[in-house]
């Protein structure tokens, strides 16, 4: 039995939290609206860009996972988030737990392939985009601060209620040929799941499903699923752009997706809406 502190405990960390609760460890959860946190989650309510609302902090932390969103596309949200929330997260825990392993969740964001490069662990990340710094310098502030640290950097995430893209498909919009990489919720808590239970995990990890897709590739399989007409395309180029986010790694780690690829994913959401809409 572990304790477990999931800081930004939401859609995936909740997940997160059912899982461990299930395992029989003891959970916390780290959020602002800490009456929205899981049954069974032990709740601490506090804000990771205020150190002085994170106390008092329950000691004998084993485990801490950061899962914490930007609330607004900002870069003043996204340092709040992912540079100062992380770094006081773990100056607080520090006072009272020394955690064996620190998994923080970053994103695919930060490479700036887009020609339709295929991407791993090891690809260059330097690009101008402002938000990939920004997570590249969380990222870095967590490896400083916890030798024992595990980055994980996910594609779009998709899952129950995240239901973005069949809404367009339904609107009748046009899609691109751009290429497309996710990873459903349940996976990324399964990810996080595993990262947390492997003996020596890396100290970085892509986590995205095993079949990067055009976005066409994508909508005109919903549209065909919802008996709808296939989107219209909107690309005029040769339509080889976006990354494919390569999970070798990730599968090389033992970790067995529950749903490897758009269709098995987005086939549990769509059954789920028709559940729904009865
Ligand atoms: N969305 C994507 O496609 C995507 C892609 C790659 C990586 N990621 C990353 O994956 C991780 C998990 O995402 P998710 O889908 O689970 O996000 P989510 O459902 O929005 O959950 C994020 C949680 O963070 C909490 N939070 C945000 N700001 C906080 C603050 N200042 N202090 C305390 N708690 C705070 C929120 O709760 P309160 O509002 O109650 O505080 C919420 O519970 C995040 O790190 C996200 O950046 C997401």
């Amino acid at each position: 039995m572990s304790a477990v502190l999931i800081a930004g405990c939401g859609d995936v960390g909740g997940e997160l939290a059912r899982r461990l609760l299930a395992d029989g460890d003891v959970v916390y959860g780290l959020r602002r609206r800490a009456h929205l946190l899981p049954a069974g989650v032990r709740p601490v309510a506090g804000d990771v860009g205020d150190p002085v609302s994170l106390h008092p902090m329950p000691a004998g932390i084993d485990v801490l996972c950061y899962t914490a969103a930007a609330d607004a596309r900002s870069p003043e949200a996204y340092r709040a988030a992912y540079v100062d929330g992380p770094r006081n997260v773990l100056r607080v825990v520090a006072r009272t737990s020394c955690p064996r392993r620190v998994l923080f969740a970053s994103s695919t964001r930060v490479y700036p392939q887009s020609a339709g490069e295929w991407v791993d662990e090891e690809s260059p990340t330097e690009g101008d985009d402002v938000y990939a710094r920004l997570l590249l310098e969380g990222e870095a502030a967590v490896r400083e601060a916890a030798a024992s640290s595990v980055v994980v950097r996910f594609a779009g995430i998709y899952g129950p209620g995240r239901t973005r893209l069949v809404d367009r498909v339904r609107a009748g919009e046009a899609c691109t040929g751009a290429w497309t990489n996710r990873i459903h919720r349940d996976d990324c808590a399964g990810v996080l799941h595993h990262l947390l239970q492997i003996e020596r995990p890396l100290p970085l990890y892509l986590a995205a499903d095993g079949e990067p897709a055009t976005q066409c590739a994508v909508m005109a399989w919903m549209a065909e699923r919802l008996g709808l007409p296939a989107p219209p395309t909107a690309d005029t180029g040769d339509g080889n752009r976006g990354k494919r986010c390569r999970n070798a790694r990730l599968v090389a780690s033992g970790y067995e997706l529950e749903y490897p690829s758009f269709r098995e994913g987005y086939g549990a959401v769509i059954r789920d809406m028709a559940g729904g809409a009865r």
